[in-house]
């Protein structure tokens, strides 16, 4: 079968923001208790934090970890999480009915931020708090010295400010299931008080907005509207997450879960336009889609772990090869909305829905997920250029047109190269034609293929076996090239170009 993509130099759309690689760390299940900490880990440093994690972190190269929550933020004191941590108060999280020590606070998570060179996205609790916790937070965070809450900061052994600059304002507030749950003009509301009061104190710090939890919410496009007409002057993004799973095990049906993605994506970014021509506004509302990922492995397991225990087993999801397809499909998708998804998390990053595993007496390990994502983050920056595809395509119960091929190419001024990434949804290899109109291309400089696994093979701490491999199958005619795309794989070319 053939696939052609087509890309011409003027049409470099986007400039990927590299926030667009980001993730998630909540206070949930085994992400931070066991996760990125464990004290007395033979891999722990001084601190508490393990090195073999943060190693792994940095190789996926995420530039904004989201913190610290998701479900949890909502029954959350901040406070807890700061002084002495021998003082620190141990309490129920009732969102994931576990115990919260708070050995892990605001502090510590800066400082393992700062190892792994990465900002944090910091979420406020808008469920059983509000405005006035949210204010002393940032006052606490951000504010030079000389009152409570930042000389506060100051004798808890931090005398500079953390210079937060992205503020999620709460979570996930639509969801019947979240603590404080709010109507859209409740939730509107606060949102917008609290937004114009913590910009007083710090008016460089930008906000995202909640919007739906997901696309099948009843409340969905309602939700969006409504909030956006009460906050839409004070905030800078509209959040969306999403999370696929292939419960039915229907492979087509699962690989085509990205179209869904984009059009959810289109859906929103259409709500925050109305919403700025209905207010004859000049601010462009841009979306951080603060959530993504495959969850769905885990259910069954997490309705037999037991309550109120620390650092419990929760949504340890097992990652296989059609989801690591599956997931290289969602980061085309988010690099084709480059132009308004300036934000995205990954959601998790350590065991919790997660790329990267430990074991308790063990090592760290790569699930199949974490290459797609790290190929993506370290190599697709730069301008992203319209894709232009030709190939043939299958149906489903909800799309009528799968292309088989799915791609897109970022272009690295800097580094000199393109960079094409593409998956073969299909059970037949594709003979793969590439035209990159516009570069002068001196060189193929990588071609790396996942392909050839069992399509539910998945890794483990002793063997990491689904991975990307160097392949030969390419070839660069003139300014043409060809590459043979395996069936069922996930595929990155980097051309040199002049
Ligand atoms: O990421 C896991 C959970 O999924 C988050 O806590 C919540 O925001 C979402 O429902």
């Amino acid at each position: 079968m053939q696939a052609k993509l087509t890309i011409n130099k003027s049409n470099e759309f986007a400039e990927v923001d590299p926030r667009l690689y980001g993730s998630f760390i909540e206070h949930l299940g085994r992400a931070v208790y066991g996760g990125i900490y464990q004290p007395g880990h033979p891999e722990a440093d001084e601190k508490g934090f393990r090195k073999d994690v943060m190693e792994l972190v940095k190789e996926l190269n995420v530039p904004l970890v989201r913190y610290p929550g998701g479900n949890f933020v909502s029954g959350y004191n901040w406070e807890d999480g700061v002084g002495p941590v021998e003082d620190r108060p141990k309490k129920l999280d009732l969102a994931w009915r576990s115990l919260e020590t708070n050995e892990v606070g605001i502090h510590e998570f800066a400082e393992w931020a700062e190892e792994v060179d990465t900002e944090i996205d910091m979420a406020v609790n808008l469920g059983t708090r509000g405005l006035d916790e949210a204010r002393n937070l940032l006052e606490y965070c951000n504010f030079e010295g000389g009152t409570y809450w930042s000389d506060l900061r100051r004798q808890n052994g931090r005398e500079k400010p953390f210079g937060i600059k992205t503020w999620c304002l709460g979570n996930e507030m639509d969801g019947p299931w979240q603590i404080g749950h709010k109507t859209a003009d409740e939730y509107g509301r606060l949102a917008e008080e609290t937004a114009k009061a913590m910009k007083l104190i710090d008016d460089s710090i930008e906000f995202v907005l909640c919007g739906s939890s997901n696309s099948h919410m009843p409340t969905f496009g309602e939700w969006e509207l409504t909030v956006l007409d009460h906050a839409y002057e004070y905030v800078d993004y509209l959040s969306l997450h999403q999370y696929y799973g292939n419960p039915e095990n229907d492979l087509k049906h699962y690989l085509a879960r990205s179209l869904d993605m984009d059009e959810f994506i289109s859906g929103v970014t259409a709500m925050c336009d109305a919403i700025k021509a209905k207010k004859h506004s000049k601010k462009t509302i841009n979306l951080s889609f603060d959530e993504w990922n495959i969850w769905y492995h885990s259910n069954e397991q997490d309705k037999e772990v037991a309550p109120w225990e620390v650092g419990s087993p929760l949504l340890e999801d097992h990652y296989n090869f059609e989801d690591a397809l599956l997931l290289g499909c969602m980061m085309i998708t988010l690099l084709k909305h480059a132009d308004r998804v300036k934000i995205a998390c990954l959601a998790q990053l350590v065991n919790v829905i997660a790329p990267i595993m430990t074991e308790e007496d063990g090592e760290a390990w790569r699930q199949t997920i974490f290459y797609p994502f790290a190929q993506v983050s370290n190599y697709g920056r730069g301008q992203v250029i319209r894709p232009v595809i030709e190939s043939g395509s299958y149906k489903t119960s909800d799309f009528a047109e799968v292309p088989y091929l799915e791609s897109i190419a970022v272009h690295n001024i800097q580094a000199q190269e393109v960079v094409i990434f593409a998956v073969n949804r299909g059970e037949e290899s594709l003979d793969f034609t590439m035209n990159l109109e516009g570069y002068d291309i001196t060189k193929i400089k990588e071609f790396s293929q996942m392909a050839g696994f069992d399509i539910k093979e998945v890794n483990n701490e002793k063997e990491e076996r689904v991975k990307p491999e160097a392949s030969e199958s390419i070839r660069l005619e003139g300014q043409i090239i060809t590459a043979d795309l395996e069936p069922l794989s996930w595929n990155m070319i980097r051309v040199a170009v002049k």
